[in-house]
């Protein structure tokens, strides 16, 4: 059924008139030219497709447009600039944690929401475990890990500084 649904997208109040069934990918990509999330298996099992809805990571292209109405959702784009990159997305950057970059949109999103929610500096294992749902064919987990830790080291010293001007 054709619907119109309001959602917030990167921090903007969007609407779209689509079929409700549409998967979200599709309306993100084509739609709104948000071209982060990459269409890798379509069906919730790579993770090159995630985004954050209400800051949870999410496998958008087994979403649909209806389950956003009046929620809050962000890609990549939303999370910073090519001029502002975020911390995660400088992160893997400097250590050039990509190769065909299409796993990259889900690894950057699926960190950003872990990192979030950890209280102290992840280990190696936990990083691990948080991205082990997220493919890459092109074996660039070596890289991607050591990003992860120079973002989580970059955070947690930021923060214990702050504590210590605190002081
Ligand atoms: S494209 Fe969505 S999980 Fe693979
Ligand atoms: S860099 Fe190619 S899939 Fe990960």
């Amino acid at each position: 059924m054709i619907k119109k649904v309001i959602f917030s997208l990167n921090n903007k109040m969007v609407q779209v008139e689509a079929d409700e069934q549409t998967p979200l990918l599709y309306i993100l990509r084509n739609d709104f030219q948000l071209n982060g999330p990459k269409f890798g298996c379509g069906l919730g099992e790579c993770g090159a497709c995630s985004v954050l809805i209400d800051t949870r990571v999410a496998r958008c292209c087994v979403i649909p447009l209806i389950a956003v109405e009046g929620r809050e959702v962000q890609t990549l784009e939303g999370l910073g600039s090519i001029e502002s990159p975020s911390f995660v997305q400088k992160a893997f950057i400097d250590e050039q944690a990509s190769q065909c970059g299409y796993c990259t949109n889900g690894m950057i999103i699926t960190t950003t929401a872990f990192l979030n929610k950890c209280a102290v500096k992840p280990s190696k294992e936990q990083i691990k475990e948080a991205l082990r749902a997220n493919l890459c064919r092109c074996g660039t987990h070596i890289e991607i890990i050591k990003a992860v830790e120079a973002a989580a080291e970059n955070l947690f010293s930021d923060a214990s500084n702050l504590l210590e001007e605190g002081n």
